[in-house]
């Protein structure tokens, strides 16, 4: 992997930050004894078995399993990559990642010009000409037309792109390096005889940020008439239209402050909406809503209005949306669907109705449970049995998506009243995680581990350890699992003793064993270091005995005249320190 971010920075960050500060932003912690405690934000609970620990740098909850680092909670919890997941965190301490040997997600090309500063330095361009260019007079005239102000215009950044085929190449330098950057952010297009030429031609070009506000891709709307409509960036190694919400990043405080979000379709529904003071839309970017959509938003704000038309195509995509936005419904969570009238869209509804009706309309858009069960219901006769039958039958995969809590129970209820008897829903299907953490959450003992699984888990909890680890070297040879592991370990630790046990777990990250090491680091054995001190060392004279044993057993399968005059002495001891 190119530009990989030192692990000695990782094990910098790790050291700096506190675990307990990180996660207290997202979940309020309480102190218990030495811990800290939450209800777990992974799974509906009502008692608290989310226990954060300051000492190990590492949460672990109780109840489902679930633990990890700082790092692990924020990829977890907000979704973000490793590396997004770091670049946050160095921002949070001030620090920055050592440039010489990674540049900030910087996934393709690896040594040529960084695709953001492309973007960027594109969007600067295209908004510059929105200003200066003789042409844009049209653009602007049109962007006034459609009731946009100025300012509206800068706070989107929007932009325009003059005629022509090399207006923004023009603006880099001309090499072929620079043509496959510019190529690979997806701002040039090659025709099939091999020749480059920009994507963008005379439109109106809208940026679209990512969720620290890196602009990542671009649509641009063609001025009056023409096909396509509009064109969008295409899914790049930094734009992927699966996940990214256009006017989140603008929309961001807007939506944790009124708590919630509204996703509507277009680029011109969000900034029409801003104009109008509702400045807590996104919209998805030609594609259908996904779950990455929906995860994204939830982490802003409990409460999400999907915002369709009313026309067939409308009510499909509605549908298709709430089926995927069923299994993201934890309690405490809320969606409603909202249906515009025919041949209207937000853009225009909202210029018609200004922003107290609209809001209005927002208010009483109807909601989930709601939407689904009347859905169901116009699809089956309830008069007839067949007929209830048949709404038991529609209703029952919906009702497993659903993660188990009380809106699943309520839904299920409703159901049964209304056919009369009780039906049978299995629980939700966990997903491979999920069922592994069932494995080793609270229960796992001591009898459960191997010697090395324990040593590997002490040393986890306790990196001090590894200093007095000596000798462990001869295991790797061993050929019994785990030994090898327990030896990098220890290694690890005698090259650089390691902060804390998230610091330690970070630098095997990459490890296919990672996800095991996780585990035995949660694993609840003895808390008390002095205790854990005497277990360790068992452990160790144990592993020695192994060493001398194996070793013995390797020298005497040897015939005698074939071992060299050291081996013999060796041979000599051994046997003497058996007897
Ligand atoms: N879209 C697209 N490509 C097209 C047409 C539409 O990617 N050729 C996407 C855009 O994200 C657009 C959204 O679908 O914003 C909604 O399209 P549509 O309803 O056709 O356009 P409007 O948003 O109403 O655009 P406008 O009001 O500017 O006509
Ligand atoms: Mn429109």
């Amino acid at each position: 992997m190119a530009g990989r971010i030192p692990q000695s920075f990782i094990d910098d960050l790790v050291s700096r930050i506190d675990i307990v500060d990180l996660i207290d932003g997202f979940v309020p912690l309480k102190k218990a004894g030495k811990d800290y405690k939450a209800c777990c934000p992974f799974h509906g609970e009502k008692t608290p078995s989310f226990t954060v620990s300051q000492d190990k740098q590492f949460y672990h909850c109780f109840g489902c399993g679930v633990h990890g680092t700082a790092i692990g909670f924020l990829i977890e919890y907000d979704q973000l990559s490793f590396v997004e997941a770091v670049e946050q965190l160095a921002h949070k301490c001030g620090l920055t990642i050592p440039i010489d040997s990674f540049s900030p997600s910087k996934p393709t090309p690896q040594d040529g010009p960084d695709l953001y500063e492309l973007l960027e330095k594109a969007s600067l361009y295209y908004q510059q000409q929105l200003k200066s260019h003789p042409d844009a007079k049209t653009a602007i005239e049109y962007l006034k037309n459609r009731g946009l102000s100025g300012e509206i215009a800068k706070r989107f950044d929007l932009g325009y792109v003059p005629d022509g085929w090399d207006n923004l190449m023009q603006q880099f330098e001309d090499n072929e390096k620079m043509k496959d950057a510019l190529l690979t952010a997806g701002l040039l297009s090659k025709n099939e005889k091999g020749r480059v030429y920009d994507r963008f031609r005379d439109r109106i070009m809208f940026p679209i940020h990512d969720y620290r506000g890196r602009i990542v891709g671009f649509g641009g709307r063609i001025i009056a008439q023409g096909e396509p409509k509009y064109l969008n960036s295409p899914e790049t190694p930094v734009f992927h239209k699966g996940s990214e919400l256009y006017g989140l990043y603008m929309a961001r405080n807007a939506i944790r402050d009124t708590g919630r979000a509204l996703v509507v379709e277009g680029y011109m529904d969000v900034v029409a909406l801003a104009q109008n003071g509702i400045d807590y839309s996104v919209a998805t970017l030609g594609t259908a809503t996904s779950k990455a959509h929906l995860d994204r938003i939830f982490r802003h704000a409990p409460e999400v209005v999907f915002c369709f038309d009313g026309d067939r195509a409308g009510k499909e995509a509605a549908w298709r949306a709430l089926e995927i936005a069923l299994p993201s419904m934890q309690d405490g969570r809320q969606a409603s669907f909202m249906f515009l009238p025919d041949g209207e869209d937000p853009d225009s509804l909202v210029r018609t109705l200004g922003k107290e009706e609209f809001s209005i309309l927002i208010n009483t858009a109807k909601p989930l449970p709601e939407y689904m069960i009347d859905s169901l219901a116009a699809q089956a006769d309830l008069s007839r049995m067949d007929g209830s039958a048949r709404l038991a039958k529609l209703a029952k995969p919906l009702l497993e998506k659903l993660p188990q809590g009380v809106l699943r129970q309520l839904i299920k209820q409703k159901i049964e009243q209304m056919i009369g008897i009780q039906i049978s829903v299995a629980t939700t299907q966990q997903s491979g995680r999920t069922a592994s953490r069932k494995e080793i959450s609270r229960g796992t003992s001591q009898q459960g581990k191997t010697d090395i699984q324990q040593a590997i888990g002490y040393l986890l909890q306790h990196p001090e350890f590894g200093a007095k680890a000596q000798g462990l070297e001869s295991l790797r040879d061993s050929g019994l699992p785990g030994f090898s592991m327990l030896a990098d370990i220890v290694q690890s630790i005698q090259q650089s003793p390691a902060p804390n046990t998230a610091a330690l777990l970070e630098r095997f990250r990459d490890r296919k064993e990672f996800s095991r090491l996780e585990s035995l680091a949660s694993w609840d054995h003895i808390y008390d270091t002095e205790e854990a001190t005497d277990a360790f060392n068992v452990l160790l004279t144990k592993f020695s005995h192994q060493i001398s044993e194996a070793r013995l057993n390797q020298l005497l399968e040897q015939s005698n005249e074939n071992l060299s005059k050291d081996e013999k002495e060796e041979l000599k001891v051994l046997l003497q320190r058996k007897n």
